[in-house]
């Protein structure tokens, strides 16, 4: 499962959230969306910081990491142990 993607942001700039997975870094649009179903989710930073930016598009709050891949993770794990 993909782990998040530590990034810088400026606080009050305006950022497209890749959400087909396409892109070069996975984690701000760069455009390979078109042609998909898919469309960049919009947000602006609140401060001027480095953010976990979730990277397996699974997170409960994008574009911010939520902890969801790690859950995921475990229930592969645990498939494992049966
Ligand atoms: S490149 Fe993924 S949404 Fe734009």
């Amino acid at each position: 499962m993909p782990h998040p993607v530590k990034t810088y942001l400026n606080k009050g700039d305006t950022y497209q959230f890749c959400t087909c997975s396409k892109s070069a870094d996975g984690v701000l649009c760069d455009g390979s969306h078109k042609g998909t179903e898919f469309i960049p989710k919009e947000f602006i930073a609140t401060r001027d910081s480095e953010f976990l930016l979730c990277l397996c598009k699974n997170s409960t709050c994008t574009p911010f990491c939520d902890g969801a891949h790690a859950k995921r993770e475990q229930l592969n794990l645990d498939f494992l142990l049966d």
